[in-house]
């Protein structure tokens, strides 16, 4: 069979080596296509091939009508709102993620943004500590339970909001569950997201919670930016100047923001929460993995769409 790695943001050459061994050792091809620059670049590319692995590369429904032998697309990552699952399903593709194996790199990414914003950006003043602090996470999977881990190392006072999530989590990891997302935002001086990009929380997180949220107020995103009311954030902004958004990677808007809020925000300029070497083996070899496993046995352990 042949397996086409295909990212936009190419992964580590380490981790494509590791990729490289686990599809040629069960005797699969690999196919590299990086950082393309036109959806046609893609399609070109999949014609032939019977399984995708990919980083947040969109795989709508003419990628899927290009690539008429694909079985399987993984997702090497945990967010799969890049794919289209009913495309996938009605032409009986499985369509898989690869949870929690880049959480760890996407925790650490948004306590280096706090400490960044905290210590006013390094620039030489006097700044502010996270030891004592409240930090909200707003969703317990795997980067919050990270989150939580790290926290308790620096001291933090943690709360968090999961309703999919057994309290009992929370609680054996240090952390006191809060039943309301009001109750969350209101606690917090530190809110840092975790939650999904899907049809129900997208624009979810503007100026109703938000301006709940206690003096020195740091939001931390670092889930998908199409979760934010840009909007409304700008508006809450420009009445609070205490506000500070940290965002793993530039909201829309983001040219508004070094107009308005100077030191008030960080944006990353590309998605980077994945982006270690780490994060990169780990995602690319689960995928590769589950690939092989998926043309072996017909494991379909993390599968995220309907079978047809
Ligand atoms: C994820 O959903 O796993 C992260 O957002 C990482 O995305 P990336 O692979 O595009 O960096």
């Amino acid at each position: 069979m042949k397996v086409l790695v295909a990212t936009d943001k190419p992964f580590a050459p380490i981790a494509i080596s590791q990729i490289r061994e686990v599809v040629e050792t069960a005797g699969h091809t690999l196919a590299l296509l990086e950082k393309y620059k036109t959806p046609q670049e893609l399609h070109d590319a999949v014609k032939d091939t019977e399984a995708l692995i990919v980083r947040s590369d969109i795989i709508d429904a003419a990628v899927v009508a290009a690539a008429p032998k694909l079985r399987i697309v993984v997702r090497a990552g945990a967010g799969y709102d890049n794919l289209d699952l009913e495309a996938c399903t009605a032409r009986d593709i499985v369509a898989m993620n690869t949870p929690g194996q880049n959480s760890n790199a996407v925790a650490e990414l948004a306590f280096g943004m706090m400490l960044y914003m905290a210590r006013g950006g390094f620039d030489g003043k006097t700044g502010t500590e996270l030891r004592g602090k409240k930090l909200g996470i707003h969703a317990f999977g795997n980067v919050g339970r990270y989150m939580a881990y790290i926290a308790k190392g620096m001291g933090m006072d943690i709360y968090a909001y999961d309703p999919f999530v057994d309290k009992k989590v929370m609680t054996d990891a240090g952390v006191t569950a809060v039943d309301t997302i009001e109750e969350l935002y209101s606690m917090c001086q530190y809110i840092s997201l975790h939650i999904p990009a899907n049809e129900k929380t997208k624009k979810s997180i503007g100026k109703a919670v938000l301006s709940l949220m206690p003096a020195e107020a740091v939001l931390v995103n670092t889930a998908r930016k199409e979760v934010i009311n840009e909007e409304e954030i700008v508006e809450l902004m420009e009445k609070r100047s205490d506000f500070r958004y940290l965002s793993d990677i530039a909201p829309d808007n983001g040219a508004l923001f070094a107009e308005k809020f100077e030191g008030r925000y960080f944006f990353t300029p590309k998605k980077m929460g994945a982006q270690t070497q780490e994060a990169n083996i780990n995602a690319g070899v689960a995928a590769a993995r589950q690939i092989v496993d998926f043309f072996t046995t017909g494991n379909e352990t993390y599968r995220v769409n309907k079978k047809k």
